[in-house]
Protein backbone atom coordinates (compact mmCIF):
# COMPACT_ATOMS: atom_id res chain seq x y z
CA UNK A 1 0.00 0.00 0.00
CA UNK A 2 1.54 3.44 -1.18
CA UNK A 3 1.21 5.57 2.14
CA UNK A 4 1.36 8.75 0.60
CA UNK A 5 -2.01 8.26 -1.33
CA UNK A 6 -5.07 9.25 0.24
CA UNK A 7 -7.78 6.43 0.21
CA UNK A 8 -11.80 7.13 0.11
CA UNK A 9 -14.12 4.45 0.68
CA UNK A 10 -17.14 4.80 -1.39
CA UNK A 11 -20.02 2.49 -2.05
CA UNK A 12 -19.67 -0.06 -4.69
CA UNK A 13 -23.68 -0.17 -5.94
CA UNK A 14 -26.35 1.43 -4.50
CA UNK A 15 -27.98 4.72 -4.19
CA UNK A 16 -24.67 6.57 -3.38
CA UNK A 17 -22.31 4.95 -5.53
CA UNK A 18 -22.98 7.10 -8.77
CA UNK A 19 -23.07 10.37 -6.94
CA UNK A 20 -19.88 10.09 -5.00
CA UNK A 21 -18.12 9.26 -8.51
CA UNK A 22 -19.87 12.31 -9.41
CA UNK A 23 -18.63 14.51 -6.90
CA UNK A 24 -15.53 13.30 -7.32
CA UNK A 25 -15.54 14.24 -10.56
CA UNK A 26 -17.23 17.61 -10.03
CA UNK A 27 -14.69 18.34 -7.52
CA UNK A 28 -11.69 18.03 -10.50
CA UNK A 29 -10.33 14.61 -10.24
CA UNK A 30 -10.65 12.78 -13.09
CA UNK A 31 -10.58 9.49 -12.14
CA UNK A 32 -9.50 5.67 -14.00
CA UNK A 33 -11.09 2.81 -12.77
CA UNK A 34 -9.06 -0.04 -12.14
CA UNK A 35 -9.45 -3.88 -14.05
CA UNK A 36 -10.93 -5.39 -10.95
CA UNK A 37 -13.87 -2.53 -10.99
CA UNK A 38 -13.58 -2.54 -7.50
CA UNK A 39 -11.09 0.50 -7.34
CA UNK A 40 -10.37 4.18 -9.22
CA UNK A 41 -7.01 5.98 -8.92
CA UNK A 42 -7.04 10.15 -9.61
CA UNK A 43 -4.98 10.80 -12.97
CA UNK A 44 -4.61 14.09 -11.27
CA UNK A 45 -3.98 13.79 -7.71
CA UNK A 46 -2.75 11.35 -5.02
CA UNK A 47 -6.31 9.98 -4.51
CA UNK A 48 -7.59 6.10 -4.84
CA UNK A 49 -10.68 5.00 -4.20
CA UNK A 50 -12.29 1.45 -3.07
CA UNK A 51 -15.24 0.62 -4.13
CA UNK A 52 -16.72 -1.48 -0.83
CA UNK A 53 -20.56 -2.49 0.83
CA UNK A 54 -21.82 0.57 2.28
CA UNK A 55 -21.83 -1.08 5.57
CA UNK A 56 -18.25 -2.29 5.84
CA UNK A 57 -16.98 1.61 4.94
CA UNK A 58 -16.96 2.94 8.65
CA UNK A 59 -15.39 -0.19 10.13
CA UNK A 60 -12.26 0.36 6.88
CA UNK A 61 -12.58 4.16 7.88
CA UNK A 62 -12.41 3.62 11.78
CA UNK A 63 -9.48 0.69 11.31
CA UNK A 64 -7.44 3.36 9.23
CA UNK A 65 -6.98 1.51 5.85
CA UNK A 66 -8.99 4.27 4.24
CA UNK A 67 -8.64 7.96 5.51
CA UNK A 68 -12.13 8.92 4.32
CA UNK A 69 -15.54 7.67 3.46
CA UNK A 70 -18.69 8.53 1.58
CA UNK A 71 -21.66 6.65 2.85
CA UNK A 72 -25.20 7.46 4.82
CA UNK A 73 -25.62 8.92 8.01
CA UNK A 74 -27.45 5.57 8.80
CA UNK A 75 -24.69 3.63 8.23
CA UNK A 76 -22.39 5.85 10.52
CA UNK A 77 -25.42 6.08 12.79
CA UNK A 78 -26.09 2.58 13.17
CA UNK A 79 -22.72 1.82 14.14
CA UNK A 80 -22.52 4.77 16.51
CA UNK A 81 -25.20 3.47 18.40
CA UNK A 82 -23.92 0.22 18.64
CA UNK A 83 -20.79 1.97 20.58
CA UNK A 84 -18.72 2.22 17.83
CA UNK A 85 -16.21 4.96 17.28
CA UNK A 86 -12.77 5.86 15.35
CA UNK A 87 -14.72 8.10 12.94
CA UNK A 88 -16.36 11.07 12.51
CA UNK A 89 -18.23 13.01 10.02
CA UNK A 90 -16.96 15.87 7.90
CA UNK A 91 -19.81 17.31 6.06
CA UNK A 92 -23.23 16.28 4.40
CA UNK A 93 -22.47 15.83 0.81
CA UNK A 94 -26.22 17.00 -0.09
CA UNK A 95 -27.31 14.01 -2.21
CA UNK A 96 -28.59 10.44 -0.97
CA UNK A 97 -31.33 11.92 1.40
CA UNK A 98 -34.00 9.13 3.06
CA UNK A 99 -35.31 8.55 6.10
CA UNK A 100 -35.25 5.50 8.50
CA UNK A 101 -38.92 4.99 9.52
CA UNK A 102 -40.80 2.69 11.26
CA UNK A 103 -43.98 1.00 8.95
CA UNK A 104 -47.01 -0.83 9.46
CA UNK A 105 -48.93 -2.76 7.09
CA UNK A 106 -51.26 -0.60 5.49
CA UNK A 107 -54.71 -1.90 7.76
CA UNK A 108 -52.96 -1.14 11.20
CA UNK A 109 -54.04 1.12 13.36
CA UNK A 110 -51.28 3.21 14.47
CA UNK A 111 -51.76 6.10 16.86
CA UNK A 112 -48.38 6.73 17.97
CA UNK A 113 -45.11 5.17 19.12
CA UNK A 114 -47.38 3.07 22.02
CA UNK A 115 -49.01 1.32 19.57
CA UNK A 116 -45.75 -0.81 18.36
CA UNK A 117 -45.88 -1.76 22.45
CA UNK A 118 -45.30 -5.27 22.04
CA UNK A 119 -44.92 -6.18 18.52
CA UNK A 120 -42.10 -7.83 16.66
CA UNK A 121 -40.12 -4.89 14.43
CA UNK A 122 -37.93 -6.21 11.36
CA UNK A 123 -34.55 -4.43 10.42
CA UNK A 124 -31.08 -4.06 9.52
CA UNK A 125 -30.95 -0.79 12.16
CA UNK A 126 -31.13 -3.02 15.55
CA UNK A 127 -29.00 -0.43 17.39
CA UNK A 128 -30.56 2.65 16.19
CA UNK A 129 -34.68 1.02 16.45
CA UNK A 130 -33.79 -0.16 19.83
CA UNK A 131 -32.07 3.22 21.48
CA UNK A 132 -35.34 4.80 19.65
CA UNK A 133 -37.85 2.20 21.35
CA UNK A 134 -36.00 3.26 24.59
CA UNK A 135 -36.33 6.47 24.40
CA UNK A 136 -39.77 6.16 23.71
CA UNK A 137 -40.07 3.47 26.36
CA UNK A 138 -42.06 1.38 24.03
CA UNK A 139 -41.01 -2.38 24.45
CA UNK A 140 -40.83 -4.56 21.28
CA UNK A 141 -38.95 -7.16 20.12
CA UNK A 142 -36.06 -6.24 17.34
CA UNK A 143 -35.74 -9.24 14.18
CA UNK A 144 -32.61 -8.48 13.05
CA UNK A 145 -32.44 -9.37 9.38
CA UNK A 146 -29.59 -8.44 7.00
CA UNK A 147 -32.00 -7.47 3.77
CA UNK A 148 -34.73 -7.62 2.43
CA UNK A 149 -36.96 -6.37 5.77
CA UNK A 150 -39.72 -5.10 3.68
CA UNK A 151 -40.86 -8.60 3.05
CA UNK A 152 -41.15 -9.55 6.71
CA UNK A 153 -44.60 -8.90 7.66
CA UNK A 154 -45.89 -10.47 4.44
CA UNK A 155 -43.87 -13.94 6.06
CA UNK A 156 -45.46 -13.10 9.36
CA UNK A 157 -41.73 -12.95 10.61
CA UNK A 158 -42.57 -9.09 12.04
CA UNK A 159 -45.48 -7.36 12.28
CA UNK A 160 -44.14 -3.77 11.61
CA UNK A 161 -40.30 -2.58 9.71
CA UNK A 162 -38.15 -0.33 9.95
CA UNK A 163 -36.29 0.73 7.54
CA UNK A 164 -34.91 3.15 4.86
CA UNK A 165 -37.21 5.00 2.72
CA UNK A 166 -36.37 7.36 -0.38
CA UNK A 167 -38.81 7.59 -3.23
CA UNK A 168 -41.41 5.13 -0.83
CA UNK A 169 -42.30 2.37 -3.94
CA UNK A 170 -40.68 -0.29 -1.95
CA UNK A 171 -43.12 0.62 0.61
CA UNK A 172 -45.78 1.00 -1.75
CA UNK A 173 -44.98 -2.09 -3.38
CA UNK A 174 -45.14 -4.34 -0.08
CA UNK A 175 -48.88 -2.66 1.11
CA UNK A 176 -46.51 -0.75 3.88
CA UNK A 177 -47.65 3.00 5.08
CA UNK A 178 -44.04 4.50 7.01
CA UNK A 179 -45.44 5.74 10.89
CA UNK A 180 -42.70 7.44 11.94
CA UNK A 181 -39.22 8.78 11.14
CA UNK A 182 -36.17 7.65 13.55
CA UNK A 183 -33.42 9.16 11.22
CA UNK A 184 -32.93 12.04 8.80
CA UNK A 185 -30.12 10.41 6.73
CA UNK A 186 -28.29 11.45 3.17
CA UNK A 187 -24.68 10.94 1.97
CA UNK A 188 -21.44 12.34 4.27
CA UNK A 189 -18.31 12.66 3.86
CA UNK A 190 -16.52 10.65 6.97
CA UNK A 191 -12.86 10.77 7.73
CA UNK A 192 -10.85 8.70 10.50
CA UNK A 193 -10.11 9.96 13.75
CA UNK A 194 -6.44 8.94 13.02
CA UNK A 195 -4.26 11.13 12.71
CA UNK A 196 -2.63 11.39 9.06
CA UNK A 197 0.56 11.90 7.36
CA UNK A 198 1.33 15.64 6.90
CA UNK A 199 1.36 15.10 2.90
CA UNK A 200 -1.93 12.78 2.78
CA UNK A 201 -3.20 15.43 4.97
CA UNK A 202 -2.56 18.08 3.06
CA UNK A 203 -4.26 15.78 0.12
CA UNK A 204 -7.70 15.73 2.14
CA UNK A 205 -8.10 19.16 3.13
CA UNK A 206 -7.63 19.61 -0.30
CA UNK A 207 -10.43 17.43 -1.24
CA UNK A 208 -12.88 18.72 1.45
CA UNK A 209 -12.24 22.41 0.49
CA UNK A 210 -13.40 21.39 -3.47
CA UNK A 211 -16.18 19.30 -1.81
CA UNK A 212 -17.66 22.29 0.19
CA UNK A 213 -17.22 24.56 -2.79
CA UNK A 214 -18.83 21.60 -4.95
CA UNK A 215 -21.75 21.55 -2.30
CA UNK A 216 -22.12 25.44 -2.48
CA UNK A 217 -22.09 26.19 -5.70
CA UNK A 218 -25.45 23.28 -6.10
CA UNK A 219 -28.17 25.77 -4.98
CA UNK A 220 -26.40 28.99 -5.67
CA UNK A 221 -26.75 31.10 -8.65
CA UNK A 222 -25.43 34.25 -10.16
CA UNK A 223 -28.05 36.68 -10.43
CA UNK A 224 -28.44 39.89 -11.97
CA UNK A 225 -31.15 42.52 -13.06
CA UNK A 226 -31.69 46.05 -13.54
CA UNK A 227 -33.60 47.78 -10.68
CA UNK A 228 -34.71 51.61 -9.24
CA UNK A 229 -31.61 52.90 -6.95
CA UNK A 230 -34.67 53.27 -4.61
CA UNK A 231 -35.67 50.28 -4.61
CA UNK A 232 -32.20 48.57 -3.47
CA UNK A 233 -33.12 48.25 -0.07
CA UNK A 234 -36.21 45.79 -0.46
CA UNK A 235 -34.26 43.65 -3.06
CA UNK A 236 -31.46 43.15 -1.02
CA UNK A 237 -34.01 41.58 1.55
CA UNK A 238 -35.86 39.67 -1.53
CA UNK A 239 -32.60 37.70 -2.42
CA UNK A 240 -32.17 34.38 -0.92
CA UNK A 241 -29.04 34.18 1.30
CA UNK A 242 -27.14 37.29 -0.87
CA UNK A 243 -25.11 39.41 1.68
CA UNK A 244 -24.66 42.43 0.13
CA UNK A 245 -25.01 43.11 -3.27
CA UNK A 246 -22.78 44.25 -5.76
CA UNK A 247 -24.30 47.69 -7.63
CA UNK A 248 -23.24 49.23 -10.53
CA UNK A 249 -24.14 52.87 -12.09
CA UNK A 250 -25.91 51.90 -15.73
CA UNK A 251 -24.86 54.89 -18.11
CA UNK A 252 -27.39 57.59 -18.84
CA UNK A 253 -29.02 56.55 -15.68
CA UNK A 254 -29.08 58.35 -12.48
CA UNK A 255 -32.20 56.29 -11.41
CA UNK A 256 -31.86 53.02 -12.25
CA UNK A 257 -28.39 50.71 -11.50
CA UNK A 258 -27.54 47.26 -11.66
CA UNK A 259 -26.92 44.83 -9.53
CA UNK A 260 -25.65 41.45 -9.32
CA UNK A 261 -25.69 39.02 -6.63
CA UNK A 262 -24.73 35.58 -5.58
CA UNK A 263 -27.64 34.11 -4.12
CA UNK A 264 -26.52 31.02 -1.93
CA UNK A 265 -29.88 29.47 -1.69
CA UNK A 266 -32.13 28.01 -4.50
CA UNK A 267 -34.00 30.95 -6.40
CA UNK A 268 -37.56 29.94 -7.12
CA UNK A 269 -39.76 31.78 -9.59
CA UNK A 270 -41.13 33.32 -6.77
CA UNK A 271 -38.26 35.01 -6.12
CA UNK A 272 -37.97 36.60 -9.28
CA UNK A 273 -41.41 37.28 -9.24
CA UNK A 274 -41.38 38.94 -6.13
CA UNK A 275 -37.97 41.14 -7.41
CA UNK A 276 -40.06 42.28 -10.19
CA UNK A 277 -42.94 43.87 -7.95
CA UNK A 278 -40.52 45.47 -6.26
CA UNK A 279 -39.10 47.22 -9.84
CA UNK A 280 -36.73 44.99 -10.92
CA UNK A 281 -36.16 44.57 -14.46
CA UNK A 282 -34.00 42.48 -17.01
CA UNK A 283 -33.55 39.84 -14.52
CA UNK A 284 -30.87 36.86 -15.27
CA UNK A 285 -30.46 33.62 -13.22
CA UNK A 286 -27.13 32.25 -13.85
CA UNK A 287 -24.94 29.20 -12.63
CA UNK A 288 -22.30 28.73 -11.03
CA UNK A 289 -19.93 26.36 -11.91
CA UNK A 290 -16.99 26.71 -8.84
CA UNK A 291 -16.86 28.73 -5.97
CA UNK A 292 -14.25 28.74 -2.94
C1 LIG B 1 -33.28 0.83 0.85
C2 LIG B 1 -34.36 0.14 1.65
C3 LIG B 1 -35.44 -0.14 0.65
C4 LIG B 1 -35.25 0.93 -0.39
C5 LIG B 1 -36.24 2.05 -0.21
O1 LIG B 1 -32.33 -0.07 0.43
O2 LIG B 1 -33.89 -1.02 2.28
O3 LIG B 1 -35.28 -1.39 0.08
O4 LIG B 1 -33.94 1.45 -0.25
O5 LIG B 1 -36.18 2.98 -1.27
P1 LIG B 1 -37.52 3.55 -1.92
O6 LIG B 1 -38.31 4.23 -0.82
O7 LIG B 1 -37.03 4.56 -2.92
O8 LIG B 1 -38.25 2.42 -2.55
P2 LIG B 1 -30.94 0.43 -0.20
O9 LIG B 1 -31.09 0.64 -1.65
O10 LIG B 1 -30.40 1.58 0.57
O11 LIG B 1 -29.99 -0.81 0.00
P3 LIG B 1 -29.47 -1.46 1.36
O12 LIG B 1 -30.33 -0.97 2.47
O13 LIG B 1 -29.57 -2.92 1.09
O14 LIG B 1 -28.04 -1.03 1.49
ZN1 LIG C 1 -26.48 -1.84 2.72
Amino acid sequence: MNSQRLHIAIQKSGRLAERSLELIGSAGYRLTKSASDLAYSAENAPIDLWCLRDDDIPTFVADGVADLGIVGRNVLAERAAGGGNGLHEVMALGFGRCRLSIATPAGFDYRGPQSLQGLRIATTYPNLLARYLAEAGIEASIVTMRGAVEVAPRLKLADAICDLVSTGATLEANGLVAQTTILESEAVLVRSTRKLDAGVERVAEILESRFRGVAASQDAKYVMMNAPRSALARIAEILPGAGAPTVLALAGRDDLVAVHAVCQESVFWETLEALKEAGASAILVLPIEKMM
